[in-house]
């Protein structure tokens, strides 16, 4: 059974395989972290920024909660919550991302993962999320859509990974 856990040591080789399918899949819509800065110490080097982040202690970023999806032993994938509405996030990233790895998409975890990700967006007092998403990527406009995704307008949109593109705009109201 899929679970939305708390980044934790026990899960740190799994992340990097999923990390490592990532980037060897060129994925775009989501970049995770580079699996080669991911070594021995990689958890607990950067377990102090994560926790600075959910209480918005690191300047220029966002309050955003990161968590892992699990499904008994095994990796699955990723879920982020950022928690304001600021006009980098409007216009930007969004409320949430999420991804499930190479090897397991197409079971059903991405929209297991989003499912589970809005309660937990509930559990934080928001009544709407935002999603953005790139035209190009009709799974997750799929996805998104399936579970209650409003599309409220399409804006130009840049960043390194997908370069020039037209991103989608969707609510989901909780
Ligand atoms: C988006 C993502 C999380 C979806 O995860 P997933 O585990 O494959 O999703 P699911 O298996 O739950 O659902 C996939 C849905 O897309 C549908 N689908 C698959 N290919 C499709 C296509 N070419 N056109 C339309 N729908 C398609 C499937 O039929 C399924 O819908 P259904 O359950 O109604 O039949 C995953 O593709 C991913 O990690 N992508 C890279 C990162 C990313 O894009 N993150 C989102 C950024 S906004």
């Amino acid at each position: 059974m899929l679970k939305l856990i708390k980044r934790c040591s026990e899960y740190v080789s799994g992340y990097r395989e999923y990390c490592e399918e990532a980037f060897d899949n060129r994925v775009i819509y989501f970049r995770p972290t580079n699996p080669k800065l991911i070594d021995n110490e990689w958890f607990s080097r950067t377990k102090d920024w994560y926790d600075k982040k959910e209480s918005g202690q690191i300047q220029g970023q966002p309050i955003s909660f990161h968590f892992w999806a699990v499904d008994d032993e095994k990796f699955i994938g990723e879920f982020q919550l950022r928690t304001e509405l600021t006009p980098e996030i409007l216009s930007g990233i969004g409320s949430i991302g999420y991804a499930v790895r190479v090897s397991e998409q197409g079971k059903g975890y991405g929209t297991e993962i989003l499912k589970q990700g809005l309660l937990i967006a509930k559990e934080h007092g928001m009544d709407k999320v935002l999603l953005n998403i790139n035209e190009q990527n009709i799974v997750s406009v799929h996805v998104c859509e399936k579970l209650g995704g409003k599309l409220t307008d399409k804006i130009e949109a840049y960043n390194d990974a997908e370069g020039h593109h037209i991103m989608c705009r969707y609510w989901i109201y909780l």
